[in-house]
């Protein structure tokens, strides 16, 4: 008897499988349908809200000084955190791999056009401080993902500084780090998102608020892509400039890439990655023990105001395709030992920022003219806390 019905029932319950199998196939290709005309119409009005032309002068918005003096508040809450019972360290790119003599030279066929204040000179060499790091506040494992820095001080350079206390310093500072592009657009942004961070509150840095407008997604993605595996070595990566400066009377954005063609073939021995401080390592191991110089191209890309490369805007990386970099320079870091108690000491007390230097090379863009008070207030915060370390 029980047999009998489940006979009969069979077709129908067949029935009803087919139908739920065709109804989900359908419910499938309308969510594929729908995402894939909104991804188009996400493509399009990405691609027409950016586009050029663009200005080629900055645009200060009302507000900044003062949302700049909330940044500089978080800063230092932010070093405080990371103190623990060490010397005050650096707000961001806090670990160093070593800092290293490099000689940057200017390229001696540089085109006339190209010949922007340190790199007038064709052939000129500038004797040079190096210090290579990995992005992170706190001191963390080097396989640990992150942004890699190289931030280069060119050492007496001649003319009037752009900082009216540094008249003294005589010199020309690039820095860096290693992803093209910045994980906000501008100080409004900064401020909302590093906040955030610096509560510990990661997802509130990206989604501030329930309003879809406010969220920023494309800013997670580059977030998170600037977070990358690390380098073979410090020596082995491409670092950016990010923000944009003056170059003469053009702005440009400069990189500085690995050039292993102009120096001794090398190859590096495999670094153990486990070890917590193996960039280092690989740094001593090449530079130190083997005694191979390492080779860097220095190159800029001129904006193009035609095109869609702001200024104000660091989320948008200058395309190639827009505007090529050129080189105007070879940096060489010859064989040296850095890694000693007192070098390390000294390196840790120098101060890198994109303000130390010429008019020619002048910073510009929104988070440009905040790094000018952040970089200030936390390295004479940090000073003046470890004089006598
Ligand atoms: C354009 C994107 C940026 C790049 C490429 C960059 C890169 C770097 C690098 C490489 C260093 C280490 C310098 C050294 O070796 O001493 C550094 C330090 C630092 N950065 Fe940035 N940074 C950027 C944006 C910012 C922003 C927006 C802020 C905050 C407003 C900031 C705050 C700092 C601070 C406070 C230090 C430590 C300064 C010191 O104590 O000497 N950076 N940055």
């Amino acid at each position: 008897m029980i047999m009998t019905t489940f006979k009969k029932e069979l077709p129908l319950l067949a029935r009803l499988w087919l139908r739920l199998g065709r109804l989900l196939g359908k419910t499938v290709l309308i969510v594929l349908g729908a995402g894939l005309l909104v991804w188009a119409l996400a493509v399009a009005w990405f691609a027409w809200q950016h586009r050029g032309p663009v200005s080629a002068q900055e645009q200060i918005p009302d507000g900044e000084a003062a949302m700049t003096q909330d940044v500089i508040q978080t800063a230092v809450r932010i070093v405080d955190q990371h103190r623990e019972s060490t010397r005050y360290l650096r707000d961001a790119h806090a670990k160093a791999h070593g800092c290293v003599k490099a000689q940057v030279q200017v390229l001696p066929q540089l085109a006339q056009d190209l010949r922007q204040g340190v790199f007038s000179e064709p052939g000129k060499v500038w004797q040079a401080t190096m210090r290579l790091s990995n992005g992170n506040a706190y001191p963390q494992f080097d396989s640990i993902r992150d942004a890699r820095g190289m931030a280069i001080k060119l050492l007496e350079v001649p003319g009037a500084q752009l900082l009216a206390d540094r008249q003294g310093q005589h010199e020309q500072d690039f820095v860096m780090f290693s992803h093209p592009n910045f994980f906000v657009s501008d100080v409004a942004e900064y401020r909302q998102n590093v906040a955030a961070q610096a509560d510990g509150q990661k997802i509130r840095a990206f989604f501030p608020g329930w309003d879809p407008r406010t969220w920023q997604v494309r800013h997670l993605f580059i977030a998170l892509a600037t977070l990358s595996p690390p380098p073979e070595s410090p020596t082995q990566t491409t670092y950016f400039s990010v923000s944009p400066y003056k170059f003469g009377e053009a702005n440009a954005k400069f990189r500085v890439m690995p050039d292993p063609d102009n120096c001794p073939a090398y190859a590096l021995p495999r670094q153990n990655q486990d070890l917590p401080n193996f960039l280092r390592s690989a740094l001593n191991q090449q530079l130190s023990t083997d005694r191979v110089p390492a080779c860097f191209v220095l190159q800029v890309q001129r904006q193009d105001a035609n095109k869609y490369m702001p200024i104000e805007d660091t989320s948008i990386e200058w395309r190639e395709q827009d505007s090529p970099f050129e080189t105007v320079a070879r940096i060489t870091l010859p064989p040296q030992d850095f890694d000693t108690p007192a070098l390390n000491l000294q390196c840790d007390n120098l101060s890198f920022n994109p303000w130390f230097g010429l008019e020619a090379h002048r910073p510009i863009g929104g988070i440009n003219r905040l790094r000018k008070a952040v970089y200030e207030a936390i390295s004479d915060y940090r000073h003046a806390r470890n004089t006598g370390t």
